[in-house]
């Protein structure tokens, strides 16, 4: 018994060590230690071992298990880590290696010169609001002084919905909504998109205003042009100069024009400027006091003034891009010599 012993003990341990997998070695372990296992039998059958000897074959027996348990697990640990090394060396990355490159977006010409406007106004007081595309008759045209047939409807050509509902032809319903919405004294701005039926290179049915209502006591013509003089050097620099010439818009009283030096010839004058080194940007004006009383605003106490420059020009021009058309097409050969 004793020698059936070491042989099982010799064979078990040199078939541990021949095991070259995780598979092979567990059926060395149920060969030897399993149920029907060689070691298994031999101490269900220890009744057939004489008394005297049954204590020492069963520690003998216990002492080969042990053995062959350890062996077994140390074998398996081994396996187990010889597994992980293989699976790291195929998976291995080589992080020296040069990437791909990942592609860098960039924000849109529209969008940066957007929100240069908007941080030159922010520092100045002004909040930013935001309002409807769509909107009705009332808000784009009404309540901005321009009645039902009124001629001034004719300088903008309105995309309608229906009879009363229309794609704002300008920022200018933000004035309404505004006045409505808040208690003077008050300052906005509202940069947004607009829509009229115009079409060519240097129109187009989609483009962008930036909308501008001061709203307090005492405020005029003055503070309108100052406060025009110091966001223009903020946008386009300390050495632009500005033209103010008279202008015609219903909902401010009076209106003017604002021209700055032309960007594109610095002033020299070229073909876009038609030689007078200006160009136009901005719509501005003292809020007519119909305007503010249709909102609701005591125009004995308050007055107003407000500017509407468009950007998109502005974006053409400092980015030497030669049809609005561009901005809005998201072409992306376009969009990457923007970055
Ligand atoms: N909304 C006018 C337009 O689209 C531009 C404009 C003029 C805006 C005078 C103003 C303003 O705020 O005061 O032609």
């Amino acid at each position: 018994m004793k020698e059936k012993l070491e042989e099982i003990l010799k064979e078990g341990l040199t078939e541990i060590e021949r095991a070259n997998d995780l598979k092979s070695l567990d059926e060395v372990r149920v060969k030897f230690l399993g149920k029907q296992g060689a070691l298994t039998s031999i101490l269900r059958n220890m009744k057939e071992v004489p008394q005297e000897e049954r204590k020492e074959v069963g520690s003998l027996a216990n002492g080969v298990r042990e053995k062959l348990e350890s062996a077994l697990s140390k074998k398996s640990e081994k396996l187990e880590e010889d597994a992980l090394n293989l699976k790291m060396q195929s998976e291995k990355v080589d992080i020296t290696m040069p990437s791909k490159g990942v592609k860098r977006g960039a924000l849109h010409p529209l969008t940066r010169f957007n929100n240069k406007f908007m941080d030159i106004c922010v520092e100045m007081g002004f909040s930013v609001i935001q309002g409807p595309e769509i909107d009705t008759d009332y808000y784009n045209f009404e309540a901005l002084n321009v009645p039902k047939n009124h001629p001034a409807r004719d300088m903008q050509d309105s995309l309608y919905i229906t009879d009363n509902i229309l794609l704002r032809t300008q920022t200018s319903n933000m004035q309404v909504h505004a006045m409505e919405a808040l208690k003077p004294p008050f300052k906005i701005v509202c940069p947004g998109r607009v829509y009229r039926n115009d079409d060519d290179s240097s129109h187009s049915p989609i483009f962008n205003q930036f909308e501008a209502l001061v709203v307090d006591e005492n405020v005029g013509l003055k503070d309108l042009m100052k406060m025009i003089e110091v966001i223009l050097k903020k946008l386009f620099g300390e050495d632009v100069k500005m033209r103010v010439r008279p202008a015609y818009f219903p909902f401010t009283e009076p209106s003017i024009e604002i021209d700055a030096t032309c960007q594109m010839c610095q002033g020299k004058g070229c073909s876009l400027c038609k030689g007078t080194g200006f160009s136009e940007v901005f719509g501005a004006g003292v809020v007519n006091p119909k305007v503010l009383e249709m909102s609701g605003i005591d125009s004995k106490k308050y007055s107003g003034f407000a500017f509407g420059p468009g950007i998109d020009r502005s974006v053409m021009i400092t980015n030497k891009i030669p049809n609005i058309k561009y901005l809005f097409r998201n072409d992306m050969r376009f969009l990457k010599q923007m970055r």
